[in-house]
C-alpha cells in the first residue's frame, strides 16, 4: 500500500526533470506522448503534477521529496487538452492506480482554469493498452478509434496537382493554416496559432500549399531512427477532389526518401475515409492494431465564495 501520510502532490517544476526522466528511463509502467528532449519544454508550458514520497516531520518539509509518480498535459486547445505523460516508478507499478487517483483531479485543476473542459487519452492499441481499464473505471469513454497504416519504400504512385504551390511554412501563414485547421477537423484534433508555430519550430518538415486564393492545404512530418511519420495532412473543403491531398502526399514521399526513411508511418480515424482512399492509393498498407482516443469531461472551476 501507498503510505499516504507521506504521499505528497504538487506541481512539476523544472528542478523535477532530471528525477522525471530517470522514471522514464527505469520503469515499464510509463506513457509518453513527447521526445525526451521536449521535456523541458512541454514542463515549462503546459500542466503537469507529480506525486513525490517525503519523509515525515521537519525534513519532508525541507527537501522536494522524490517522486513517484507524473502526469502531464500535452496539446492544450481548450476546451481540450491531451493527457501527454504519465508513470509511476517501478517500485509503485502495483499501485498505480492510486496515483492516477491522485494526480487526474490535481492536473485538472489548473487545466480547468485554462477553459479546458474535456481531458483525452490516445493509446495505440485498443486490445493492450495497460492504461485503458483504469481509465475507463475512472469515467474516460471511448470517443473515436483510430487506424495505423504504413508503407515500406518510397515510390510515389502519382504526383497530384501540379497547379498548386507547396511551399515550407512561415509564421505569416497562421491565419490560413488555421482556417484550414477549423474547417478540416474536429475540435479535439485542433492545434492553435502557438501550436503551429511549435510544429514549425520543433517539426522537420511543415509545407503548406497554395492556390490563388491562398492556403489551401497544409502538411507536417517527423523522422527517426524508426522511420517516417506523417503526422499531418490537410486540404480546405473549398479546395478538395482537386489533387492536393495528393500532390502533399506525394512532396512528403519525396521527404522521406531523402531522409532515408524505408518506413512510413501514420494514423487516421477509422471514420475517416476520404483519408483512407488517399493513403491507400499511396500504396500504405493498414496495420491490424486498432488505437482509440478516450475522453473525460473536466468540471469547471469552483468559483470563490
Ligand atoms: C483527406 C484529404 C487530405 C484529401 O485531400 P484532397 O485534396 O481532397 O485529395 P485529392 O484531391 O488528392 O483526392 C481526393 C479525391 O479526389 C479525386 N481527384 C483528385 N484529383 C482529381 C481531379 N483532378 N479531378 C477529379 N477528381 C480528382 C481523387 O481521385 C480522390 O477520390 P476518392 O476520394 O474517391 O479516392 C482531405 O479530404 C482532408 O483534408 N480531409 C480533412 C482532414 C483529414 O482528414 N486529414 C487526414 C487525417 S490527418
Amino acid at each position: 500500500m501507498l503510505k499516504h501520510e507521506t504521499l505528497t502532490v504538487r506541481e512539476l517544476v523544472p528542478g523535477d526533470i532530471a528525477s522525471l526522466r530517470r522514471l522514464l528511463e527505469t520503469s515499464e509502467y510509463t506513457y509518453a506522448r513527447f521526445a525526451e528532449d521536449e521535456l523541458a519544454r512541454m514542463l515549462a508550458t503546459r500542466p503537469g503534477v507529480g506525486t513525490f514520497s517525503t519523509p515525515p516531520g521537519p525534513l519532508g518539509r525541507i527537501g522536494r521529496g522524490s517522486l513517484l509518480g507524473f502526469l502531464l498535459a500535452s496539446s492544450v486547445v481548450p476546451p481540450s487538452a491531451w493527457v501527454g505523460g504519465f508513470g509511476v516508478t517501478w517500485s509503485q507499478g502495483a499501485h498505480f492506480a492510486e496515483h492516477l487517483d491522485l494526480l487526474l483531479p490535481a492536473v485538472e485543476r489548473p487545466l480547468a482554469a485554462l477553459g479546458t473542459r474535456m481531458l483525452y487519452y490516445s493509446g495505440s492499441d485498443t486490445e493492450a493498452d495497460w492504461l485503458k481499464p483504469a481509465l475507463e473505471a475512472r469515467g474516460f469513454q471511448m470517443v473515436t478509434l483510430l487506424r495505423a497504416y504504413d508503407k515500406e519504400g518510397t515510390e510515389i504512385p502519382m504526383e497530384g496537382n501540379q497547379r498548386v504551390r507547396v511551399r515550407p511554412f512561415t509564421a505569416a501563414d497562421v491565419r490560413g493554416v488555421l482556417d484550414v485547421e477549423h474547417a478540416c477537423f474536429d475540435q479535439l484534433w485542433h492545434y492553435d496559432a502557438e501550436g503551429f508555430l511549435e510544429v514549425a519550430a520543433t517539426y522537420p518538415y511543415f509545407v503548406v500549399a497554395e492556390d490563388e486564393r491562398g492556403i489551401a492545404g497544409y502538411q507536417f512530418n517527423a523522422v527517426d531512427f524508426r522511420g517516417g511519420y506523417l503526422v499531418r495532412i490537410a486540404v480546405h473543403p473549398r479546395a478538395e477532389g482537386q489533387g492536393i491531398g495528393a500532390r502533399l502526399m506525394a512532396e512528403a514521399i519525396r521527404y522521406f526518401k531523402r531522409e532515408q526513411a524505408g518506413r512510413i508511418l501514420l494514423n487516421t480515424e477509422e471514420r475517416n475515409h476520404r483519408a483512407h482512399r488517399l493513403y491507400e492509393r499511396f500504396g500504405f498498407h493498414l496495420a491490424p492494431q486498432r488505437g482509440f482516443v478516450l475522453g473525460r469531461p473536466i468540471a469547471p472551476p469552483v468559483a470563490a465564495p
